[in-house]
């Protein structure tokens, strides 16, 4: 099966289908010292991942605070030709609360500086092929943010910027700003969050309008179809409440036996559906899988071995949303 190019190869030619999200590596989110074992753990995901065909790997400065990179650094270490195999990308701008300060957003442009110099020490490595801005901050300013930005870029620090849960019109209001384009945009989607693609089409159902954050993403997708801004999924797997041999709930039951049907029928894993599902939308959605199963991992390959038709699609939206289609 031939897949179409991702928005996002535009400038990161060898950019993958898949991404997998590190959020899972560097032990425990606590303050304890990371050991060989976070290492060794990383490092056969790193590699069923690869195996895979996986190229990016997506990284924050707070995950398992700091020691998801820091155990990325220690795996550069043990191998140094795999920083120059691999697309790094990270994200800063949230803050948790410390002595001096409470949790809060920051997309200043003194923090992002601070905050990518912090990364780059933890990766042990001189530069961020895309650096996302986590998560939009109120006191933002846009011009702030592009200085950084291309203060980053000029000294060789970060290559893109990309930006995660934020909505068309933060997006257009940042984009003005800058002179490079944005190259991504990382939002919580996949089956078990529906609320991008039903903000554009759900528009006359009540229950639709009553679920969080749904009428929020009205125009995102579009947006970022538009300006050939790369959607890149998280949560992709939904924590395996689609693709797991149990569910969770017994309102995800009637969706996890569809995956479970239509993989038999396809001759894939439960993984492969969820993610094709994903995949099958025109925007070329790139799923962040966060698995650290390497057997997982893998099975999450079979997501570039099947496309889903219209009525297949359309069945996993609406047994997903649980609510029938307006
Ligand atoms: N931009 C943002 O705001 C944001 C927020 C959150 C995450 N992210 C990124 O997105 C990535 C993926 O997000 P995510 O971790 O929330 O999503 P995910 O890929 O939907 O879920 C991964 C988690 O689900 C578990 N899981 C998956 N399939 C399972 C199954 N069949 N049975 C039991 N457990 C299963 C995994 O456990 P095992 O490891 O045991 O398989 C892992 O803990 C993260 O790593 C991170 O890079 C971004």
């Amino acid at each position: 099966m031939s897949l179409a190019a991702l928005p996002l190869q535009q400038h990161v030619p060898t950019a993958s289908p898949l991404a997998y999200g590190c959020m899972g590596l560097g032990g425990r989110w606590d303050h304890a010292p990371w050991t060989d074992s976070d290492v060794d753990h990383a490092q056969a995901a790193v590699e069923a991942a690869l195996d895979i065909g996986i190229t990016l790997f997506d990284h924050a400065d707070i995950y398992t605070f700091g020691k998801a990179e820091s155990v990325f650094g220690a795996l550069f270490r043990r191998q140094p030709s795999l920083r120059e195999r691999i697309v790094l990308q990270s994200k800063c701008g949230i803050r948790f609360a410390t002595d001096s300060h409470p949790k809060c957003y920051d997309l200043s442009g003194g923090y992002i500086v601070e905050a990518v110099e912090a990364s780059l020490r933890r990766l042990g490595t001189e530069r961020l092929d895309i650096l996302l801005l986590h998560r939009p901050d109120p006191l933002m300013a846009p011009d702030e943010i592009a200085e950084a930005f291309q203060r980053l870029r000029t000294q060789g620090k970060v290559g893109h910027l990309g930006v995660s849960n934020m909505n068309a019109g933060q997006m257009a209001w940042l984009g003005r700003a800058l002179d490079q384009p944005l190259v991504a945009n990382q939002l919580e989607l996949g089956l078990g969050h529906l609320e991008p693609i039903d903000a554009g089409t759900c528009f006359n159902d009540p229950q639709a309008a009553t679920r969080p954050g749904a009428l929020a993403w009205a125009g995102t997708m579009e947006h970022c179809q538009q300006h050939g801004i790369q959607i890149q999924a998280w949560s992709s797997l939904a924590r395996g409440r689609f693709s797991g041999d149990t569910a969770q709930t017994s309102a995800d039951e009637p969706a996890r036996a569809l995956v479970h049907q239509l993989a038999r029928h396809h001759g894939v894993s439960a993984e492969g559906i969820v993610l094709a599902w994903l995949m099958k939308h025109p925007a070329r959605i790139q799923p962040v899988i966060g698995t650290s199963n390497p057997d997982r991992i893998r099975a999450c390959g079979d997501a570039m071995r099947v496309t889903l038709n219209r009525g297949e699609w359309y069945s996993l939206y609406e047994t997903a949303r649980g609510v029938p289609l307006p």
